[in-house]
């Protein structure tokens, strides 16, 4: 049993909720009533506080403004078919921003206090949870550098947050992403396995040219050669070839998504055959030209299970099987749904009962 920590909490004096269509919901643009702030000082964290949402006042120095010391993390609250709120897997997130945090000099933030702080939040703004079809309470939990001084150094003062946001689906349609060859989004050394905020910022301008060409999205491909597929832009990437699901091994340019894990644990379950591996894209390629790639998807928190239509490559649209067709895919995305739901065994303790 955890100790409990001393949270203070501020209500907020009228809540939003009603200026909210929760039919049609836009995602990351609204904003819950309240958030979590903790301070770090003095080698620990303090002053925990759950707030009205509102703006932040930092010194124009903070060092997060000028050398991106930030991680963070995405996870998701659901209403279960009992009306119960739920959350999907949030120990493996807490887990997996203390692997960011290390790498980008950030100190660690305690599961527990991650935990009780995610479950405060939570309780207090439980209205804001939507439970219709396709959404979700998103919540972003966010670990920054507070140093007012102008320097290279890891900063002394950080600020942890969590912020949540009401969300529908990130992909609206099924994405057409394109297969990047000359830009890198990690190179073996580098922060790729990371949720450091930079690491997202550096994909903008590739990804904006692709979107120029009518593309969502981009494919990463391996720093040394582009010859090898690694993730897409905000998500895993898999594919089923030959009846076997495939995806790229996690190493240290790829992040080792929850989403990811989920699905190659189900399909594992299911005796699929699954490889993580190293995947070409003369492999993907020749697959989607002979007829053997029979799904391909993207697998992340916000865009959960996002059926890839075509691929670009060298000025070519591979399109590939009707999504209609993808039994995987659709498969694992219901069985996810049905755990979350509570409609399904929860086989591999996922769920978190707040
Ligand atoms: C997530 O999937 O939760 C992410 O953090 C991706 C982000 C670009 C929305």
């Amino acid at each position: 049993m955890l100790d409990t920590l001393d949270i203070s909490i501020q209500k907020v004096q009228n809540s939003r909720i009603n200026e909210v269509d929760f039919n049609n919901i836009p995602f990351g643009r609204v904003y819950s009533d309240h958030m979590f702030i903790a301070d770090y000082e003095d080698g620990q964290w303090s002053d925990l506080r759950i707030v009205p949402y509102e703006k932040l006042s930092m010194a124009p120095a903070s060092s997060v403004i000028h050398y991106g010391q930030s991680v963070f993390e995405g996870l998701k609250a659901y209403k279960n078919k009992n009306g119960e709120a739920v959350v999907f897997r949030p120990e493996a997130n807490a887990k997996r921003l203390n692997k960011s945090a290390e790498r980008m000099c950030i100190p660690e933030v305690p599961e527990e206090l991650f935990i009780q702080a995610m479950t405060e939040l939570l309780n207090l703004d439980n209205a804001w949870i939507p439970n219709k079809e396709n959404t979700a309470l998103y919540i972003r939990p966010f670990v920054f550098a507070m140093d007012d001084y102008i320097g290279i150094k890891p900063s002394e003062k950080y600020r942890f947050m969590i912020i949540t946001c009401p969300v529908g689906a990130y992909y609206s349609e099924p994405v057409k992403v394109k297969i990047e060859t000359e830009f890198t989004r990690a190179a073996k050394g580098g922060t790729g396995y990371a949720k450091a905020a930079g690491n997202y910022a550096a994909s903008l301008y590739p990804a904006k040219l692709a979107q120029k060409q009518g593309y969502h999205q981009l494919v990463w491909t391996d720093a040394t050669e582009h010859k090898y597929i690694e993730e897409s832009g905000t998500m895993n990437i898999m594919f089923v070839i030959n009846d076997t699901l495939i995806t790229p091994e996690a190493s240290s340019t790829i992040l080792r998504g929850i989403t990811r894990d989920s699905v190659l644990t189900l399909a594992r379950d299911w005796g699929m055959k699954v490889e993580e591996r190293r995947i070409s894209i003369k492999e993907v390629i020749e697959a989607a030209k002979n007829g053997t790639l029979q799904d391909a998807f993207g697998a992340g928190t916000a865009a959960t299970i996002a059926h890839i239509e075509l691929i670009g490559h060298d000025g070519v649209d591979y399109k590939l099987p009707p999504i209609a067709e993808r039994a995987f895919s659709n498969k694992v995305l219901k069985a996810m749904d049905a755990i979350k739901l509570g409609e399904a065994e929860d086989k591999f303790d996922w769920i978190f009962k707040l």
